[in-house]
Protein backbone atom coordinates (compact mmCIF):
# COMPACT_ATOMS: atom_id res chain seq x y z
CA UNK A 1 0.00 0.00 0.00
CA UNK A 2 1.20 3.37 -0.97
CA UNK A 3 1.79 6.41 1.12
CA UNK A 4 -0.68 8.39 -0.14
CA UNK A 5 -3.27 5.57 0.38
CA UNK A 6 -1.70 5.60 4.14
CA UNK A 7 -2.31 9.32 4.52
CA UNK A 8 -6.38 9.37 3.86
CA UNK A 9 -6.63 6.02 5.80
CA UNK A 10 -7.70 4.19 2.13
CA UNK A 11 -8.22 0.60 2.77
CA UNK A 12 -7.68 -1.81 0.16
CA UNK A 13 -10.45 -4.61 0.91
CA UNK A 14 -14.05 -3.36 -0.94
CA UNK A 15 -17.13 -3.95 -0.59
CA UNK A 16 -18.09 -7.57 -2.21
CA UNK A 17 -18.92 -7.58 -5.66
CA UNK A 18 -22.26 -9.22 -5.35
CA UNK A 19 -24.23 -6.89 -2.62
CA UNK A 20 -26.74 -10.05 -2.15
CA UNK A 21 -24.46 -12.27 -0.63
CA UNK A 22 -24.95 -11.06 2.42
CA UNK A 23 -27.52 -9.60 4.87
CA UNK A 24 -28.40 -8.33 8.46
CA UNK A 25 -30.97 -8.80 11.07
CA UNK A 26 -31.57 -9.50 14.48
CA UNK A 27 -27.75 -9.33 15.34
CA UNK A 28 -26.69 -11.18 12.87
CA UNK A 29 -24.48 -11.09 9.58
CA UNK A 30 -25.66 -14.24 7.19
CA UNK A 31 -23.07 -14.65 4.24
CA UNK A 32 -23.59 -16.73 1.36
CA UNK A 33 -20.14 -17.80 0.71
CA UNK A 34 -21.06 -19.23 -2.95
CA UNK A 35 -21.53 -15.99 -3.73
CA UNK A 36 -19.22 -13.96 -1.65
CA UNK A 37 -16.16 -14.87 -4.24
CA UNK A 38 -13.66 -12.71 -2.44
CA UNK A 39 -13.71 -15.39 0.60
CA UNK A 40 -13.10 -18.50 -1.55
CA UNK A 41 -8.80 -18.12 -0.94
CA UNK A 42 -7.14 -17.53 1.78
CA UNK A 43 -6.36 -13.76 1.75
CA UNK A 44 -9.68 -12.55 0.16
CA UNK A 45 -11.57 -10.30 2.46
CA UNK A 46 -14.48 -8.56 2.14
CA UNK A 47 -15.93 -4.94 4.20
CA UNK A 48 -19.81 -4.81 5.16
CA UNK A 49 -21.02 -1.41 5.88
CA UNK A 50 -24.86 -0.85 5.66
CA UNK A 51 -27.96 -2.84 5.83
CA UNK A 52 -28.87 -1.34 9.41
CA UNK A 53 -25.56 -2.98 10.51
CA UNK A 54 -24.29 -1.08 13.99
CA UNK A 55 -20.72 -1.20 13.28
CA UNK A 56 -18.57 -1.81 10.44
CA UNK A 57 -17.44 -5.29 9.77
CA UNK A 58 -14.35 -6.87 8.27
CA UNK A 59 -14.14 -10.31 7.05
CA UNK A 60 -11.34 -12.15 6.16
CA UNK A 61 -10.40 -15.91 4.60
CA UNK A 62 -7.12 -16.17 6.99
CA UNK A 63 -3.78 -18.06 5.96
CA UNK A 64 -5.02 -20.10 8.80
CA UNK A 65 -7.60 -21.66 6.64
CA UNK A 66 -10.83 -20.26 9.19
CA UNK A 67 -12.67 -17.29 8.60
CA UNK A 68 -12.49 -14.39 10.95
CA UNK A 69 -14.33 -11.51 11.88
CA UNK A 70 -13.48 -8.23 13.04
CA UNK A 71 -15.17 -4.58 14.10
CA UNK A 72 -13.46 -2.64 10.81
CA UNK A 73 -12.10 0.41 13.18
CA UNK A 74 -8.75 0.38 14.37
CA UNK A 75 -8.59 1.15 17.98
CA UNK A 76 -6.13 3.93 17.46
CA UNK A 77 -7.72 6.65 15.31
CA UNK A 78 -10.29 4.28 13.73
CA UNK A 79 -9.38 3.78 10.47
CA UNK A 80 -9.85 0.31 8.52
CA UNK A 81 -7.79 -2.72 8.64
CA UNK A 82 -6.93 -4.94 5.37
CA UNK A 83 -5.63 -8.55 6.02
CA UNK A 84 -1.89 -8.18 6.02
CA UNK A 85 -0.78 -10.79 3.10
CA UNK A 86 1.31 -13.72 3.62
CA UNK A 87 0.12 -13.81 7.63
CA UNK A 88 -2.26 -14.43 10.34
CA UNK A 89 -2.07 -10.82 11.11
CA UNK A 90 -4.59 -7.88 10.00
CA UNK A 91 -2.87 -4.57 9.75
CA UNK A 92 -4.57 -0.87 9.80
CA UNK A 93 -4.16 0.94 6.68
CA UNK A 94 -2.99 4.35 8.24
CA UNK A 95 0.49 5.48 8.27
CA UNK A 96 0.96 4.22 11.78
CA UNK A 97 -0.35 0.59 10.44
CA UNK A 98 -1.11 -0.81 14.19
CA UNK A 99 -1.03 -4.78 13.19
CA UNK A 100 -3.48 -7.24 15.54
CA UNK A 101 -4.04 -11.00 15.16
CA UNK A 102 -6.40 -13.08 14.35
CA UNK A 103 -8.18 -13.10 17.54
CA UNK A 104 -8.02 -9.31 17.99
CA UNK A 105 -4.86 -8.91 20.22
CA UNK A 106 -2.82 -5.95 19.37
CA UNK A 107 0.84 -6.70 17.95
CA UNK A 108 2.41 -3.58 16.90
CA UNK A 109 1.67 -0.01 16.50
CA UNK A 110 0.07 2.84 18.49
CA UNK A 111 -3.37 1.23 18.65
CA UNK A 112 -5.06 1.51 22.36
CA UNK A 113 -6.53 -1.89 22.59
CA UNK A 114 -7.44 -4.99 20.73
CA UNK A 115 -9.40 -4.94 17.87
CA UNK A 116 -12.91 -6.95 18.32
CA UNK A 117 -13.66 -9.82 17.05
CA UNK A 118 -16.93 -11.49 16.56
CA UNK A 119 -17.85 -15.10 16.99
CA UNK A 120 -18.54 -16.58 13.20
CA UNK A 121 -19.95 -19.97 12.20
CA UNK A 122 -19.74 -21.52 9.29
CA UNK A 123 -22.79 -24.19 7.88
CA UNK A 124 -24.02 -25.28 5.19
CA UNK A 125 -22.30 -22.79 2.95
CA UNK A 126 -23.33 -20.28 5.21
CA UNK A 127 -21.34 -17.81 7.51
CA UNK A 128 -23.16 -16.84 10.52
CA UNK A 129 -21.31 -13.56 12.80
CA UNK A 130 -22.76 -12.31 15.94
CA UNK A 131 -22.19 -8.60 16.19
CA UNK A 132 -22.78 -7.83 19.81
S1 LIG B 1 -5.67 4.63 13.01
FE1 LIG B 1 -4.81 2.65 13.10
S2 LIG B 1 -2.78 2.97 13.77
FE2 LIG B 1 -3.68 4.94 13.75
Amino acid sequence: MGLFKRLFGICETKPPLDDACWDFSEGKVEIDLERASELTNPGGAIRLEGKGLPEKVLVVNGNDGSLHAFHNKCTHGGRRIDPLAQTENIRCCSVSKSTFDYSGQLISGPAKGPLKAYKLETENGKATISID
